[in-house]
C-alpha cells in the first residue's frame, strides 16, 4: 500500500477518486471538507437531487471536471469526532471496490476537537482496517478483492504536512497491528494454536526487538502453573506460558498486559452445546490483542514498559482432562475447586495476574474473553470494565472513548465474592448461584492481584462481530489494540 501525504488538491492527481466528506449543518443546509473544492452549481444540484443527507456513511458518486467524486457523509457537524472519520474512510474505501480506480485521496480537516494529525491517523485507520479480509487459505473473490493501491491524505497548507505525516505513520502502525490480532483470531485453531502463538512471539522478538520468554508444558508443571496445567492437560497441544517485554531504555512507567489465550474452548469435559461451538477459536482474542498492542506499542516507540504475559491451551474434553469436582493448585499457592470446566479462563488468568507481580508494574490490565454473562449485560456496544483502581479505571474508560472501543464498569462488591468460596478449597470457579457470572469472574480473578493497580476487560461481547460495519468486516474485530495504543500513548502515572 502507498501511503502519501501532499499538499493541494484532488485535481491534480491520475487516476484517482477524490473524497469530499459533507457533514450536516443549520437548517438543513450541507457543509463541505474542503470547504473550497465542491461548489459549482452543477454538483451542487446533483447533490441535492439524488437525496443526499450527509448522514455518517452515506455515499454519493458525483462526476466532476472528468473524475469521480466521493462524496462522503459525517453527520451532524456539531457531533463530528475522530471516529467519524474513521467509518467514513472506510466506507469511502470500500466504495472503491466497484470502478476502475486504484487510489483515493482524503482531505485531512481540523474541525471542533480533531486536530490534523488526528483526522491523518483516524482516516488511514479507517480505510486500512475497512479493507481487510483472512486470506490465508481462500482469496477473495474477484468482486469482494480490495481495489486499494495508494492512499493520498490532502493538506491544504505545506505546513500542516508534519502533522499528517505523524498521524498517517501512527494510522499504519496501528492499523497492521489490528490485522495482526484480526489474523491471529480468525485463524482457525487447528493452525492456531499454543505453538503457533509461541512462534508468534519469537518472530516479534526479532522484528520487534522484544524479549521474549516461553516456558513449556513441563516447565509450567514443574514450577507450578497449576491454573494453566489443569485446564491444559486434556489436549493434545502443549500450553505455553508466553512472556514478551518491550522495555525502552528510560521507561517512565511499566505496564503489564494479561492476556487469555485458549485457542480453542470446548468447554472441556463440562462440554459446550455445538451450536456456534466453531466461534470458540476467538477464544484467544485477550492474547491476540496483547499481541497487537506489543507490535505497535514498540514500533511506535512508546516511552514505558510494556509487558505481555499470555496463557495460550486449548480446553478439550479427554481421558486425561480436568474433571468436575477437581481440586487445582494455583501459581499463587491458592487452591481452587472446578466445578465446571468451562470456566476455564479464569484459571489461566489467576497465574498469569500471580506471575504479573514480578513486574511491580504501575499497572496490571487483563484482556479475556471471559464470560456468556458479559454478552448478555452489555452486548456488541462495549467491553465490560472491572477495577479496583478509580484512576486506572478512569483512564481506560477515558481511552474507550477516544477509540470508540467503549466500556462500561461493573462493580467489585464484596458481596459478590461470597459467591465464590468454596467449602473444601480456597475458592471455587463458579458460583453459587449463576447470577452476574461477568462479575463473580472478575471477583475470582480479584483474588489473584494482592498488590496491583488492576484492571479486568471482559471482551467476550465485542471481539468478535456478528456483521459487518464500517471498518471492521464480520468475524474478529481487533478490540483492544487501539485501545491500549491509546491507554499507553497518553498514560499519567
Ligand atoms: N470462553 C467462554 C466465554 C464466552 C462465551 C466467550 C461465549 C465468548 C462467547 C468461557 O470460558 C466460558 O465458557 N464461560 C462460562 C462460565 C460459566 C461456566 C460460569 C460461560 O460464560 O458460560
Ligand atoms: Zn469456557
Ligand atoms: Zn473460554
Amino acid at each position: 500500500m502507498d501511503l502519501q501525504v501532499k499538499t493541494g488538491t484532488w485535481q491534480n492527481l491520475k487516476n484517482n477518486v477524490a473524497v469530499i466528506f459533507a457533514a450536516q449543518g443549520n437548517n438543513d443546509s450541507l457543509v463541505y471538507f474542503p470547504a473550497t473544492d465542491f461548489k459549482d452549481a452543477e454538483s451542487l444540484a446533483l447533490v441535492k437531487n439524488a437525496g443526499f443527507s450527509a448522514a455518517l456513511n452515506e455515499v454519493l458518486r458525483v462526476p466532476v471536471e472528468g473524475q469521480w467524486i466521493l462524496l462522503v457523509g459525517l453527520g451532524k457537524r456539531a457531533d463530528v469526532s475522530e471516529d467519524c472519520f474513521r467509518q467514513a474512510a472506510g466506507t469511502a474505501a470500500k466504495a472503491l471496490r466497484t470502478g476502475p480506480s486504484k487510489s483515493i485521496s482524503f482531505p485531512v480537516v481540523e474541525v471542533r476537537g480533531v486536530s490534523q494529525e488526528q483526522c491523518a491517523q483516524a482516516l488511514v485507520e479507517g480505510a486500512l482496517l475497512s479493507t481487510y479480509r483472512y486470506e490465508v487459505y481462500k482469496k477473495p473473490a474477484e468482486n469482494l478483492k480490495t481495489q486499494l493501491k495508494a492512499i493520498t491524505l490532502l493538506v491544504e497548507q505545506a505546513n500542516k504536512q508534519t502533522q499528517a505525516k505523524r498521524g498517517l505513520e501512527k494510522g499504519r502502525v496501528i492499523a497492521d497491528a489490528v490485522q495482526l490480532t484480526r489474523d491471529l483470531i480468525n485463524g482457525p485453531s487447528n493452525l492456531v494454536n499454543p505453538t503457533y502463538l509461541a512462534k508468534q512471539a519469537e518472530a516479534m522478538a526479532k522484528t520487534n526487538k522484544l524479549k521474549v520468554q516461553v516456558l513449556s508444558f513441563d516447565e509450567l508443571k514443574k514450577k507450578g502453573f497449576g491454573g494453566l496445567v489443569g485446564v491444559s492437560q486434556g489436549s493434545a497441544h502443549p500450553a505455553k506460558f508466553i512472556v514478551m517485554d518491550y522495555k525502552p531504555v528510560k521507561a517512565k512507567s511499566t505496564l503489564v498486559l494479561c492476556g487469555k489465550g485458549v485457542t480453542f474452548d470446548t468447554g472441556g469435559i463440562s462440554l459446550k452445546p455445538a451450536l456456534k461451538m466453531e466461534l470458540m477459536k476467538y477464544d484467544m482474542s485477550g492474547a491476540a490483542a496483547v499481541f497487537g498492542t506489543l507490535k505497535a506499542v514498540s514500533e511506535l516507540k512508546l516511552p514505558h514498559r510494556v509487558v505481555g504475559v499470555i496463557a495460550a491451551t486449548e480446553n478439550m474434553p479427554s481421558g486425561t482432562a480436568q474433571k468436575p469436582g477437581d481440586i487445582i493448585k494455583t501459581l499463587s499457592g491458592k487452591t481452587v475447586e472446578v466445578l465446571n470446566t468451562d470456566a476455564e479462563g479464569r484459571l489461566i488468568l489467576a497465574d498469569c495476574l500471580h506471575y504479573a507481580k514480578r513486574f511491580e508494574a504501575d499497572a496490571v490490565i487483563d484482556l479475556a474473553t471471559l464470560t456468556g454473562a458479559c454478552i448478555v449485560a452489555l452486548g456488541s456496544q462495549s467491553i465490560a470494565l472491572m477495577s479496583t483502581n478509580d484512576k486506572l479505571a478512569n483512564q481506560l474508560v477515558a481511552a474507550g472513548e477516544r477509540t470508540q472501543e467503549r466500556m462500561w464498569r461493573l462493580p467489585l462488591w464484596e458481596a459478590y465474592g461470597k459467591q465464590m468460596e468454596s467449602d473444601i478449597a480456597d475458592l471455587r470457579n463458579i458460583s453459587g448461584t449463576g447470577e452476574a457470572g461477568t462479575i463473580t469472574a472478575a471477583k475470582f480473578l480479584e483474588a489473584f492481584t494482592e498488590g496491583l493497580t488492576w484492571a479486568h476487560l471482559d471482551i467476550a461481547s465485542t471481539a468478535w462481530t456478528q456483521q459487518d460495519k464500517p471498518y471492521s468486516p464480520k468475524g474478529a474485530v481487533g478490540i483492544g489494540v487501539r485501545l491500549l495504543v491509546s491507554l499507553i500513548e497518553q498514560w499519567k502515572k
